[in-house]
């Protein structure tokens, strides 16, 4: 009993020592013995001159009291501020530094993605999710069926809001404070599995159709003359290896095809990231070798993410791979390494 009302003493004048002038008190230890000790071990090393200096912010009395003594004596070099900062002092420094590193690698982002969760009745589909995407970069995303590939994709381009966790596009823009239609007006388009071009219309018609800017169907399709529209349109079929189909109707493409024209539709709308979910499904070997050509190319002027199955195309991209499983990252890194990795191994490539 006289031992504890001793250390309870000292954490007491630790706390009194080492609170700043003027500033608010700290919250109290949540026990006597934690900090008690913590100020013994921090004693050891502390310069002899140290609680001389000290002496200036102890309160009145302390020192005075014949039953606290030798405890004192203690305490005053102890809780030195220069030597043995106080230790919420010390941890909420640690966390400001921590917050402020988050910050930067953050604004220097083109997407952030952090500690993101999304559960579907009780079934965590992204479990605490950090991604990060740089300006300029092309990244393809493998994992197998159902690791939580497109419903991270959902999450970015607003068709799925988070439970929790930080989205972040172009440093400050909280995606999670946004819909469908603000996220593709700031610049991230999304291609889906299945391809959804106007059939009913020209290759070349449906690329105007997607161009940006606010104008009619039947605005984008009577201002045919429009120079500078016309040359997007030029460079844009020429990306897409549809020069030779401008004038033939969606619906006659081949599937390829139709995947390119979709991707030339997103490409309409200048978007400074480009998501592409298994663009090369249900393709043909030379139109998978061909699009990654085409996305490599896309590459050259903006981000791109690509999610894929088909591994023989992930090498063709020849870009950073990052591997989902069970809605978080399993392994990123080369190819070479991701598929060497035996955790990947288990529960992808060995399937
Ligand atoms: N709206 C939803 N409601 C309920 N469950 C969902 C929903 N969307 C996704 N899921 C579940 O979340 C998990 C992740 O699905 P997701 O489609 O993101 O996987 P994926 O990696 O894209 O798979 P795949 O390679 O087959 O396309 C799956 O188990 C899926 O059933
Ligand atoms: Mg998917």
């Amino acid at each position: 009993m006289a031992e504890t009302s001793v250390v309870q003493k000292v954490a007491d004048e630790i706390r009194a020592l080492s609170e700043p002038q003027g500033a608010a008190p700290p919250p109290a230890f949540p026990s006597a013995t934690g900090p008690a000790r913590t100020a013994a071990r921090s004693h050891g090393g502390t310069p002899a001159s140290a609680g001389a200096a000290n002496g200036a912010s102890r309160p009145a009395g302390a020192a005075t009291n014949p039953g606290t003594s030798t405890v004192t004596s203690i305490v005053t070099k102890a809780a030195d501020p220069a030597v043995s900062p106080h230790p919420y002092a010390s941890l909420l420094r640690e966390k400001r530094l921590a917050s402020e590193a988050n910050g930067r690698a953050r604004r220097e982002t083109l997407l952030y993605l952090d500690g993101v969760t999304k559960s579907f009745d009780g079934f965590k589909a992204i479990n605490n999710l950090s991604l990060v995407i740089e300006k300029g970069e092309m990244r393809a995303i493998i994992g197998p069926n159902g690791a939580g590939k497109t419903t991270m994709m959902d999450i970015i381009t607003g068709k799925t809001r988070p439970d929790k966790g930080e989205v972040f596009f172009n440093g400050d823009v909280d995606l999670t404070h946004h819909d469908e239609a603000a996220i593709a007006s700031m610049g991230i388009g999304r291609k889906f599995q299945k391809p959804t071009v106007f059939e009913s219309h020209t290759v070349e018609d449906n690329i105007r159709l997607s161009l940006s800017g606010p104008r009619s169907v039947l605005e984008a399709l009577v201002h045919r003359k429009n120079a500078p529209e016309r040359d997007r349109i030029d460079a844009i079929l020429e990306t897409t290896r549809l020069t030779a189909r401008r004038a033939t109707f969606a619906a006659n493409l081949s599937h390829g095809q139709k995947q390119w024209l979709e991707i030339g539709m997103l490409l309409a709308q200048d978007p400074e990231l480009l998501l592409v979910d298994e663009p090369v499904a249900g393709m043909t070997d030379a139109e998978t070798e061909e699009t990654a050509r085409l996305l490599r190319e896309i590459a050259r002027t903006r981000s791109v993410v690509v999610v894929e199955h088909d591994m023989h195309f992930v090498r063709e991209l020849g870009v950073k791979v990052t591997c989902l499983h069970e809605g978080s990252v399993l392994s990123e890194g080369t190819l070479d390494k991701v598929s060497a990795d035996p955790k990947v191994i288990e529960v992808y490539l060995g399937r």
